[in-house]
C-alpha cells in the first residue's frame, strides 16, 4: 500500500473531470494532476451523449430565450443567477471545444448545424451526428495526452474520501475538510492513500439505481455516496429525469437511447392505435420538456396496458435522417426495425439526476477542499427538470469555474499542509465466498426503485421502498465490514446510499414539481 501525493486529485474521467484537468494543467505546468477513474479512461456517461450541447449560436437566438427555456423546463426551481451565468458562458465553451478539436456537424452553408430538442424555443444544439459525447470525450482525451502533468489512472476505484473523520483526535463537529481519497487499484487489488489539498468529485450520475436506464454500468452514484458519508450537503435527489424514448428491449441494460433530437427532427410519438397522444397533453406536443412527455407515456402505458409506445419516423426525409442519426438507424436495423417503414418501440428510462452534491458557483461543496462537477453536483441550473443538452454544458462551464478557482486561489497549496492520515486497514477482512449475494442485492435495489420510486410516486410506495432499503442497508453494511473490498461491494453500498437519498428526499417534497410527481400531492397543486 502506498501514499501518493498530487496537487489536484480528480475522481472521474468524463467531460467534467477531464475539462478541469486540461484547464488546470495548461495554466499550471508545474502542478501535478491525477485523474483516477474506475473503468477504461473513456468509459463514462459522457461517451454515450447523443443529442449535443445547448448554446446560443444562431444570430436570431438570444441568451434571454435560452435562460427562459431552462427556467420553464426546470419548473421555475432553478437558480436564476446560475442559469444566466451558464447560458452566457456557453458560446465561449463551444469555441474552446472547437479549438481543442471537436468536430461539430456543419450545414450546406458551412455553418454549424444547430439541432432542436424538447423545451427549446430555438435551434441551438451543437452536435456531431448522434454521437456527440463520443466526439467530445475523444477530443478531451487527446488534449489530456498532450499535457505531461496529468496522470490518468484507469481501473482505479475511489472507495471513500479522506476527511477529518479519519484523523484520530479531531472533533468531527468542527468544520470538515477533505484531504484525498482511498483508491482501490483494480490491477494490484491494493488500496492506496491518495493525498491532495484539492479534490474534485466528477463521478457522474446514478442511473444504475434503476433497472431500466440509459446510463452505462459505471453510473452508480459513487461520488454522491462518498460525499454523503463525508457529511457534504446533498440536495434535490428527488428530481430524477426519465428520458421519454429509450428503445424498448426487455431485459437489456443499459437501454439504448433514441435521442430527443429525433423528435426535434420531426418524429411523432404514437400509441398502438396510431394516435399522437401528446397533441392532447401539451401544445408543444412531442417537444414538451421531458418530464411532461415521460409522464404522458407512463399514463398511456397504464391506460392501454401496452408495454411500450412508438416513435414514428416514417414521414421524415430518410436520407437526411440517416445522415443525422447513423448510430440510431444502424441500431434499429440491427434489431430488424427499419425506421423508414416501421415505428420504433420506445419506453421511458432513468436518464439523469438533477440533484446531487450542493456546490456554489465555483463548484465548492460544503466540505472544504472538496469540489464537485458535472452530473454528481447540484448547481441550481436544472431546477426540477433539466432542459435537454444542458448537461454537458453545465460540466464545461463549471469545469472552467473550478479550474479558475484552483488557479487563482488554491495553487499555493502543497502537500505539507496535509495532516497525518492513517492508511486503509483491511485487517480481518476476507474475499466473499459468493458474489451472487452482492449482485442479488444490486438487482433488488434496482427493482425497488423501478417499481416504487420512478416517474409516479406516492407516500405508500415511498414508505415501502424505505423499509426494503433499510433492510438492504443492514445486510450490505455487514457484508462490507467483513469483506475484502471489491468495486462490486462498494458500488452496492453506494447504490444503497443513493437510493436512500432519493427516497428520503422524495418523502420531504410536498409539492409536485418538474420530474417529481407523487399521487399524494395532486390535491395540494390545485
Ligand atoms: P460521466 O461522464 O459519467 O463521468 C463519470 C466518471 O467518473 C467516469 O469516468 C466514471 O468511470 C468515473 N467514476 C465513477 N465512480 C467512480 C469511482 N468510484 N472511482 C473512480 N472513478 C469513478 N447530456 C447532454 O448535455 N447532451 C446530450 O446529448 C446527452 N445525451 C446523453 C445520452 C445518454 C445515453 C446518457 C446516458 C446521457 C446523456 N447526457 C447528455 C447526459 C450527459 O452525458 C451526462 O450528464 C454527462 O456526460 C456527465 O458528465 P460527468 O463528467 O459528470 O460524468
Ligand atoms: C438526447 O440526445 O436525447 C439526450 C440529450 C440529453 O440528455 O440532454
Amino acid at each position: 500500500m502506498s501514499i501518493i501525493n498530487s496537487d489536484i486529485l480528480i475522481l472521474g474521467s468524463g467531460v467534467a473531470g477531464l475539462s478541469i484537468a486540461i484547464k488546470s494543467a495548461a495554466a499550471m505546468p508545474d502542478k501535478s494532476i491525477i485523474v483516477a477513474t474506475k473503468a477504461e479512461e473513456s468509459e463514462s456517461n459522457t461517451k454515450y451523449a447523443q443529442g449535443g450541447i445547448a448554446a446560443v449560436w444562431d444570430k436570431l437566438d438570444s441568451f434571454e430565450d435560452h435562460v427562459k427555456d431552462t427556467l420553464v423546463a426546470g419548473d421555475f426551481m432553478s437558480d436564476h443567477e446560475v442559469v444566466r451565468m451558464v447560458v452566457e458562458e456557453a458560446p465561449r465553451c463551444m469555441e474552446q471545444l472547437i479549438e481543442w478539436g471537436t468536430d461539430f456537424d456543419q450545414n450546406k452553408e458551412g455553418e454549424i448545424d444547430l439541432g432542436k430538442e424538447g423545451g427549446h424555443s430555438a435551434n441551438r444544439i451543437l452536435h456531431y451526428k448522434d454521437i456527440t459525447g463520443w466526439e467530445v470525450e475523444k477530443t478531451l482525451l487527446e488534449q489530456v495526452e498532450k499535457l505531461k502533468n496529468i496522470q490518468v489512472l484507469p481501473f482505479h476505484f475511489a472507495i471513500d474520501l479522506i476527511t477529518d473523520h479519519h484523523i484520530e483526535g479531531k472533533d468531527p463537529k468542527e468544520a470538515i475538510s477533505c484531504y484525498g481519497a482511498y483508491i482501490l487499484d483494480q490491477k494490484t487489488n491494493k488500496i492506496d492513500t491518495y493525498l491532495s489539498n484539492t479534490v474534485v468529485l466528477a463521478t457522474g450520475g446514478i442511473g444504475q439505481v434503476y433497472a431500466a436506464t440509459t446510463n452505462p454500468v459505471i453510473a452508480t452514484g459513487d461520488g454522491i455516496a462518498m460525499a454523503y458519508r463525508a457529511k457534504a450537503k446533498i440536495s434535490e435527489m428527488e428530481f430524477v429525469q426519465f428520458h421519454p424514448t429509450s428503445l424498448y428491449q426487455p431485459g437489456q441494460s443499459p437501454s439504448f437511447l433514441i435521442s430527443e433530437a429525433v423528435r426535434g427532427f420531426g418524429a411523432y410519438l404514437r400509441n398502438k392505435a396510431g394516435d399522437r397522444f401528446m397533441l392532447d397533453i401539451d401544445e408543444r406536443a412531442e417537444l414538451a420538456p421531458r418530464d411532461i412527455v415521460s409522464r404522458a407515456i407512463n399514463s398511456e402505458l397504464i391506460f392501454t396496458g401496452d408495454p411500450h409506445v412508438y416513435l414514428d419516423c416514417t414521414h421524415l426525409d430518410m436520407p437526411e435522417f440517416k445522415k443525422h442519426f447513423p448510430n440510431i438507424f444502424e441500431k434499429c436495423q440491427s434489431l430488424g426495425i427499419n425506421p423508414e417503414t416501421q415505428w420504433i418501440p420506445v419506453v421511458p428510462a432513468a436518464h439523469y439526476l438533477m440533484g446531487g452534491i450542493e456546490v456554489d458557483k465555483a463548484g465548492q461543496s460544503s466540505v472544504s477542499n472538496l469540489f464537485a462537477c458535472g452530473e454528481c453536483s447540484r448547481t441550481g441550473l436544472h431546477g426540477a427538470n433539466r432542459l435537454a443538452s444542458n448537461s454537458l454544458l453545465e460540466a464545461l462551464v463549471y469545469g472552467n469555474n473550478i479550474a479558475e478557482e484552483i488557479i487563482n486561489n488554491r495553487s499555493h497549496l502543497g502537500p505539507e499542509l496535509i495532516p497525518d492520515i492513517p492508511e486503509w486497514n483491511e485487517e480481518g477482512t476476507m474475499v466473499p465466498r459468493e458474489n451472487v449475494l452482492i449482485s442479488h442485492n444490486r438487482k433488488t435495489i434496482q427493482n425497488i426503485m423501478t417499481d416504487l420510486v420512478a416517474i409516479v410516486r406516492s407516500n405508500e410506495r415511498l414508505e415501502k421502498a424505505i423499509d426494503h432499503l433499510n433492510y438492504l442497508y443492514q445486510d450490505t453494511e455487514k457484508a462490507y465490514e467483513k469483506s475484502k473490498l471489491s468495486p462490486q461491494i462498494c458500488e452496492l453500498r453506494n447504490l444503497n446510499a443513493v437510493a436512500y437519498l432519493i427516497v428520503s428526499q422524495s418523502m420531504e417534497r410536498k409539492e409536485n414539481k418538474g420530474a417529481f410527481f407523487s399521487l399524494d400531492n395532486i390535491e395540494v397543486e390545485d
